[in-house]
């Protein structure tokens, strides 16, 4: 399971970037996937870090994903959905703010603070009915984030199936570290409970 480095990421990894990672690949349609992600320690390099679980197609042509990462400047963590496709086009909708960009950095000021010790409870939910995703999260501050004010917090994010899986039913589950120019100097990166529901009666997939 654990493995190297996924297309897409070479595909959007330029110099001095490195990803870690492990995927699930039930090799069918995954129409949940929930995970609480532990926001670790602030990274001591400089440099951008990206920490994230998210949902692939096939085609490895977009990336679904609930991103923590400090692209505002060293000595942060920020949170937002994401969806970046194969033409490098990210989609950033956090708090009703859409962004479209083309280039890293540009308006990801939107995105809310989260602290070391934060859990986000992470939900992508495929209603297959509607075909939207409701890719929700729901933070809960650690002793940090608590010190600095922050609040428990939902937020509720919808994306039509169409835009999430233009290319392709999402079929792989990612759970990944990037670094752009940094280095992985923040410590342990918990996933807890972690739910995948894909439209298989396979199970192999989740065993290896
Ligand atoms: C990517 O670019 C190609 C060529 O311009 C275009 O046809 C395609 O729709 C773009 N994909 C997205 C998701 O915008
Ligand atoms: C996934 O999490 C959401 C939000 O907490 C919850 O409503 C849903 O029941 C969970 N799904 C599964 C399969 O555990
Ligand atoms: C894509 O997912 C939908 C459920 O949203 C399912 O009905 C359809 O069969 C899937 N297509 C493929 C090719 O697996």
């Amino acid at each position: 399971m654990y493995s190297q480095l996924l297309p897409l990421a070479v595909l959007f990894l330029g110099a001095g970037a490195q990803s870690y990672g492990f995927w699930f690949q039930p090799a069918a349609t995954i129409t949940t996937l929930n995970v609480t992600m532990v926001i670790p320690s602030i990274p001591a390099s400089s440099g951008i870090h990206y920490i994230w679980p998210g949902l692939q197609p096939d085609s490895d042509l977009i990336v679904f994903q609930d991103v923590g990462g400090d692209e505002d400047g060293s000595g942060a963590w920020t949170f937002a959905e994401w969806e970046v496709d194969s033409n490098g086009t990210i989609r950033h909708k956090t708090n009703d703010i859409d962004v479209k960009m083309k280039v890293l950095g540009t308006g990801v000021n939107v995105c809310p603070a989260v602290y070391p010790g934060d859990s986000i409870a992470i939900s992508f939910d495929l209603d297959t009915a509607t075909g939207t995703w409701l890719d929700e999260w729901a933070i809960t501050p650690g002793s940090t984030g608590k010190g600095a004010g922050e609040v428990f917090s939902i937020t509720d994010v919808i994306v039509p199936e169409s835009r999430a899986a233009a290319y392709g039913n999402l079929t792989e589950a990612l759970f990944i570290i990037e670094t752009y120019g940094g280095t992985w100097d923040f410590g342990h990166l918990v996933f807890n409970d972690i739910t995948i529901v894909a439209e298989t009666t396979e199970t192999d997939w989740c065993k290896s």
